[in-house]
């Protein structure tokens, strides 16, 4: 069965298809991708510009994921939409527009939330079989699931203020590496000194699975204005940041019996935060190459899972109530 997934949670247009096999295995066909570049001139993503940036490019990004998939609309089994969390006016186009194709194809749809398919991203390179720790980490959330089984997920740590991702894009800015901040950090972090800025971990000693990046990026600032170069800076932050998100995953790993944990989100993307996951004896899983930030494979694949596990077509709530914690 082949499974069209859509994300236009944020600033992405994303569309994807995916296979699914009768033996329950899949392959992702295609993922197109549409980044906006509109908001760079305002500091950060302009809700009613994304919309309508999303509104314009959808038919054409689905076009093109269909090209490169090599099947027709006719062909597709069912579709899977994100519903939630994001900015509702661009959620919805990708919504509207996924519900209206089911319903001219007389398709199954799935409503699905955007942190499943974050996590089922790693389902494009192995197996993805509960129990398993998940981690999301990305520009809008840094949150520590248990999935204890298929579709199941039990919030056991995040972040008490900014995202990871967040932090990375913040303190390329204060720093003037740049947008988006994640992949200039690690770039100029090639050239710097992790240990010319003695960033402390944070929350370090606590007991539960939290994590906080607001007082990194103070001290980030306060670095900068003491002289600190921005390579030295990039590359400091990005050993502090890593550091504090393996330690806490791999304790709650641990604690809760778990061997396998899965690492994704845009932050997953980052080298030195794989290098170091990858070195903790865990079996680690990541997303494939181009499903680490946000794309429309990834919601194939949640919606793939959902179908296999035989929880049947979602409507527009199940999706966005699954993980309230
Ligand atoms: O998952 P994503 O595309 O969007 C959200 O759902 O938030 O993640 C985007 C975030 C941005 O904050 C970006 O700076 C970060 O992922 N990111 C990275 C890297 N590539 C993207 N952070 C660290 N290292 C990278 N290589
Ligand atoms: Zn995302």
């Amino acid at each position: 069965m082949l499974v069209l997934g859509i994300d236009t949670s944020c600033d992405d247009t994303g569309v994807g298809v995916v296979e699914l096999h009768p033996d329950g295995s899949v392959s992702v066909r295609s993922n197109r991708v549409w980044s906006q570049t509109v908001h760079a001139n305002y500091g950060g993503v302009m809700p009613e510009l994304a919309s309508r940036e999303h509104v314009e490019r959808i038919d054409a990004v689905m076009g093109d994921a269909l090209a490169e998939a090599g099947v027709s609309v006719e062909q597709l089994g069912a579709v899977a939409a994100t519903s939630g969390p994001g900015l509702v006016g661009a959620l919805l186009v990708g919504l509207m527009y996924g519900k209206g194709l089911s319903q001219g194809l007389k398709i199954p749809f799935h409503a699905t939330h955007h942190l499943e398919g974050h996590i089922y991203a790693a389902a494009s390179e192995a197996e993805l079989q509960p129990p398993y720790l998940a981690l999301v980490v990305s520009g809008g959330h840094t949150h520590l699931f248990d999935v204890r089984a298929e579709g199941q997920y039990e919030l056991v740590g995040a972040t008490r203020d900014d995202a990871a991702g967040e932090a990375f894009d913040k303190v390329a800015r204060l720093s003037g590496l740049g947008y988006p901040g994640g992949p200039a950090i690690a770039e100029a972090a090639k050239l710097g000194d992790p240990k010319a800025v003695p960033f402390k971990v944070p929350l370090a000693g606590q007991k539960g699975y939290e994590f906080s990046f607001s007082g990194l990026k103070t001290a980030a600032l306060l670095a900068h204005r003491a002289g600190a170069k921005p390579e030295d800076l990039a590359a400091s932050f990005q050993a502090v940041a890593v550091k504090s998100l393996v330690k806490t995953s791999v304790r709650a790993a641990n604690d809760l019996g778990r061997n396998t944990l899965v690492v994704s989100g845009g932050v997953a993307a980052n080298q030195a935060l794989r290098e170091a996951f990858l070195q903790t004896g865990l079996r680690v899983l990541f997303p494939g190459k181009g499903l680490n930030t946000d794309n429309g494979a990834m919601i194939a694949l949640a919606g793939a899972a959902a179908i296999r596990a035989g929880r049947g077509e979602h409507g527009l709530g199940d999706g966005a109530t699954a993980y309230a914690p």
